[in-house]
């Protein structure tokens, strides 16, 4: 058993040369059922055979291999006799450290390009002849290492990729993890289920029983304090300590006013004391403090920040009640642990502190991170599994401070009463018309936005109702498609959708006369308002 993870299954590495792919390499693997972690370039050899992998993948990266200063490795890694796929920079890393020639490639590959594909190899097997895969090189391969044998080339790259079958050792020039490259996950499933022999017992119900029997060892008796968001990642760690360890599980729930429509009480029915999970819940109703702290207050810094240090004050105020506990568990996922442990100097992976800070002088002894091996869409995965409801789990993206950067300017009760109504009739229409499109078309809508809500704007206006002159809010829909919320653009929902939820925000939600649409992408907007 990996004494970290606490999982004992059969393991894939990744070992990370700086490409910007590097997750994408590990969540292919595991769409195969095979587990699959991903290390720096940086981390000892004895670490990586401790670990027993069943196979090695090196990722791209930006440098060139021959150049002194690059990231390299040792040359044993390629004798230890488990299988290693190279990609790209790690496909030429390999043909460099092994005797191979890569140079500046006289024609620079980039984009989908036709490869050629000796189908007979084992890499490529059920793979087509010719092929459309994703190139992005500099440099290329112009003479493969002694012993290795090339099994596919394109019209400018005589080694898109070469194996020596005998030292079970694999490189490919192109990236089959991104999906561009039509048959990828073929090659990648070829790679860990053929070659590397991996069973595929990767599965999220075998994680959940597996965590469950490594939580209860870790916390023994011990008593665990967790702060509750309603978010995906910190509902489902709660499901998963309570399946493990039922009432020893304390989850704080701080509601700071500032969170959506009835979101508070929907919290609550599932992790409260009719709800279907064991274990002991405490909300706090922090509303009037929270307003209190935040009246007067305009500049959207200071807002944050008096927002995140009123959560740490409640939160501990709480866990004093409470007394010692013995675990504080937080809903770390794995971007989080790559993104915070591979960048720097240090090889091995650091704690991370989830967004938003936890209390440093709570008073407990170790930090429990449940879900700090799962991406996203397996931390979903595992919440269905445990039974928590569809609606918390495929839950758009909520920032910590809630609605308090959605309201532009000083926040008020009666803001926030206005911004939920809207927001509320936005998301409602917006689902509704999603449903439809996809009930009649038979497929999601293209416009279908990956975020979508509503802002309450700090500009006030003149308008006309039945026969009266109002001077009221401004609200603003927002509505973007985007893939990892760095970049974003506005998503095209229909006008008729639009037209509805204007007609409805003005009718039923008071203090509003006027409802504009965000067209802004990201740069140079950002998604949120504040
Ligand atoms: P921006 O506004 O930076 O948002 O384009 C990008 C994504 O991050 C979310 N977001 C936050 N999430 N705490 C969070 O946990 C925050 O303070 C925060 N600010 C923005 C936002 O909803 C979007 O998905």
């Amino acid at each position: 058993m990996d004494k970290e993870s606490g999982l004992s299954m059969e393991k894939v590495i990744v070992i990370d040369f700086g490409g910007q792919y590097n997750q994408l390499v590990a969540r292919r693997v595991r769409e195969c059922n095979v587990y699959c972690e991903i290390y720096s370039y940086k981390t000892d050899i004895e670490q990586i055979k401790a670990m027993k992998p069943k196979g090695i993948i090196l990722t791209g990266g930006p440098n060139s291999c021959y150049e002194e200063s690059s990231p390299s490795y040792s040359k044993v890694l390629f004798e230890l006799g488990i299988p290693v796929l190279g990609l790209c920079y790690g496909a030429q890393l390999m043909m460099h450290v092994l005797g191979g020639r890569v140079e500046k490639a006289p024609v620079r590959e980039y984009g989908k390009i036709e490869v050629t594909v000796e189908s007979s190899s084992a890499l490529f097997a059920d793979v087509s002849e010719t092929t459309v895969c994703w190139m992005s090189h500099n440099d290329y391969i112009s003479q493969a290492a002694p012993s290795f044998s090339i099994c596919a080339h394109t019209a400018d790259c005589p080694v898109a990729a070469a194996e020596c079958v005998e030292k079970k050792l694999y490189a490919i020039q192109f990236h089959p993890e991104v999906l561009h490259t039509v048959e990828g996950t073929k090659m990648i499933y070829n790679f860990v289920r053929g070659i590397c022999g991996c069973m595929g017992t990767w599965r999220m119900d075998s994680f959940v029983e597996e965590s469950v029997k490594h939580i209860r060892e870790q916390v023994g008796d011990g008593k665990v304090l967790l702060a509750l968001s309603g978010g995906v990642d910190s509902s489902v760690a709660a499901g998963l300590l309570s399946r493990a360890i039922g009432k020893q599980l304390t989850c704080v729930f701080v509601d700071h006013g500032l969170l959506r429509k009835d979101e508070g009480d929907e919290v609550e029915a599932v992790f409260g004391r009719d709800g279907d999970f064991d274990l002991n819940f405490i909300r706090v109703n922090a509303q009037e403090r929270y307003y209190a702290k935040l009246a007067g207050v305009t500049e959207p810094e200071r807002k944050r920040k008096i927002i995140g240090e009123e959560f740490i004050r409640v939160f501990e105020e709480e866990a004093k009640k409470i007394g010692t506990v013995d675990f504080l568990a937080q809903g770390t996922i794995y971007p989080d642990v790559v993104e915070s442990g591979l960048g720097g100097e240090s090889a091995v992976i650091k704690s991370h502190h989830n967004v938003g800070g936890l209390p440093d002088y709570v008073d407990f002894k170790e930090i429990i991170e449940p879900l700090r091996n799962l991406f996203k869409d397996e931390v979903r995965k595992a919440g269905l599994e445990l039974g928590i409801p569809e609606k918390l789990v495929f839950r758009q993206p909520f920032p910590g401070p809630g609605l308090g950067i959605r309201i532009i300017g000083e926040i008020t009760a009666e803001k926030v009463r206005i911004v939920q109504d809207a927001d509320a009739i936005y998301r409602e229409e917006v689902d509704r018309a999603v449903a439809v499109y996809a009930k009649e078309h038979g497929t999601m809508a293209v416009w279908k936005p990956d975020q979508y809500f509503a802002a309450l704007t700090n500009m006030r206006s003149v308008g006309v109702m039945g026969d009266e002159r109002t001077y009221d809010y401004a609200v603003a829909l927002r509505a973007v498609k985007t893939v990892d919320f760095m970049t974003a653009e506005c998503a095209e929902i229909p006008f008729a959708v639009l037209q509805t939820v204007m007609n409805r925000i003005i009718n039923e939600v008071r203090g509003v006369n006027r409802v504009v649409y965000d067209l802004t992408s990201k740069p140079p907007g950002t998604i949120e308002f504040e």
